[in-house]
């Protein structure tokens, strides 16, 4: 029997353990053999489903290109942990991977386990992850708790919504193929966020309440930036955990920015591209960025002699070997009517994201410069305020089923 069956049918054995007396509705029957071999990968797909950027196109600067819609469900658990979850959830998104390719084109997908799924089974402080932490004194978040999320990524959104309804909403068909495993015979749909992210999609949402009509026609997200320079987003491999019980798998937050922009598109546009990304370029340079912005590491001197910083010069402080530590899947929304981002980011630790975000806060220029202020004149700070935030782990391709589990 591989560790892998072991492991779940202790899982199978704390389940029934957890659930004795309770209604679940998935049984849980610890002696059951699997009918499923939950470390398959029968649709030949990247062992790392955090591992995107070989499925992308790429722009013509050879930058990959963000799929222009996403969308993140987040589930609670119905079932209790157990062999025949498990194979539930396997069938489940193994009939989707089949249903359509692994790419923009067709459809990208992670199946995450949050912090709530991770006390549940007493084994949040043995996890990668922790519960969400508020990071900055200028925001007052929700600190939210989730057992899992599904995150979904294509060009084309009826990939989206057919998914969806196929997994939680009894849709028999997908893509022309039966559909007979659903995650929702395990899971309940809680939350859900919606999105996009391109060229031309934040101006087709212009009628979001607080969004100024400036926004151009081609923009591919609300501040009118492009934000996926290939160098300006960590590498798969320093986003993946190396070794331990989690090896393979990656950290995920997930936060809700809520974006107020009638004062950014006021501003010249030499002024957006110094709070966007520093004072020492103009909009000629950023034409010219191709697959990397350039980082001078002066953020102390451009506070000193502008006052004001920009966002990309604060958070590329964090950069190791030239890289970023955290890889940006973020995607704009105007979920609740308003507009903003749902900042989805990997991480090898969540100190990477953790750091990253302290290091946008700028407090270190507090004595720069006075018009430097924990809002003001920094980079966007004057312009966002996180929502709520949420952590999660995302398991490796042949764990993605109930991962959490002693060895
Ligand atoms: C409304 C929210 C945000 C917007 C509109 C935004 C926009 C951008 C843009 C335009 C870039 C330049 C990237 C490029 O040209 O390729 C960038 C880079 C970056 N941003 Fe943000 N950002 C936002 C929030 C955040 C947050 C919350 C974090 C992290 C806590 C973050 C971390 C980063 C990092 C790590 C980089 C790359 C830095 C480097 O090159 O070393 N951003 N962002």
């Amino acid at each position: 029997m591989s560790s892998r069956r072991s492991v779940l049918r202790r899982l199978g054995a704390l389940g029934a353990a957890v659930s004795a007396g309770c209604a679940s509705l998935v049984g849980s029957e610890p002696e059951a053999e699997p009918t499923v071999d939950l470390g398959e990968n029968p649709n030949d797909l990247p062992a790392r489903q955090h591992a995107w950027n070989a499925a992308l196109a790429t722009d013509g600067d050879g930058n990959p290109m963000t799929p222009r819609h996403s969308r993140v469900l987040a589930l609670d658990l119905d079932a209790e942990p157990s062999l025949d979850a498990a194979e539930t959830v396997e069938r489940a998104v193994r009939e989707v991977e089949a249903a359509y390719p692994w790419g923009a084109d067709g459809l990208l997908h992670a199946l995450a386990w949050g912090t709530g799924y991770f006390e549940r089974l007493g084994e949040l402080d043995a996890s990668p992850i922790r519960s969400p932490k508020v990071l900055s004194r200028t925001d007052d978040p929700e600190l939210l708790s989730f057992d899992a999320a599904l995150v979904l990524a294509s060009d084309v959104p009826a990939h989206l919504d057919r998914t969806e309804a196929a997994m939680f909403e009894g849709r028999d068909e997908l893509a022309g193929r039966p559909v007979e495993h659903r995650l929702g015979d395990v899971f309940t749909v809680s939350s859900r966020r919606t999105g996009f992210m391109g060229d031309g999609l934040p101006a087709e949402h212009a009628d979001a309440e607080g969004l100024p009509v400036d926004v151009p026609d081609d923009a591919p997200m609300f501040t009118g930036f492009f934000s996926g320079r290939e160098k300006t987003q960590a590498p798969e491999d320093r986003v993946t955990i190396q070794d331990g019980r989690f090896t393979g798998g990656t950290t995920m937050h997930l936060s809700h920015i809520v974006e107020t922009l009638d004062g950014w598109w006021q501003m010249s546009e030499d002024d957006r591209v110094a709070q966007m990304f520093s004072p020492e370029f103009d909009p000629a340079d950023v034409e010219e960025f191709g697959k990397n912005v350039p980082f001078a590491n002066a953020v102390e001197d451009h506070a000193g002699d502008h006052g004001v910083v920009g966002h990309h010069e604060k958070v590329a402080r964090v950069r190791e070997d030239g890289r970023p530590v955290i890889l940006r899947r973020d995607f704009n929304t105007t979920d609740g009517g308003d507009p903003g981002v749902h900042f989805l980011t990997f991480q090898r630790s969540l100190d990477d994201f953790e750091k990253t975000r302290k290091s946008m806060n700028g407090w270190y220029l507090r004595d720069d410069h006075p018009q430097i202020r924990d809002r003001d004149n920094n980079g966007l700070l004057e312009f966002i305020e996180v929502r709520s935030r949420a952590n999660f782990y995302v398991p490796p391709r042949e764990r993605r089923s109930f991962p959490a589990f002693s060895e």
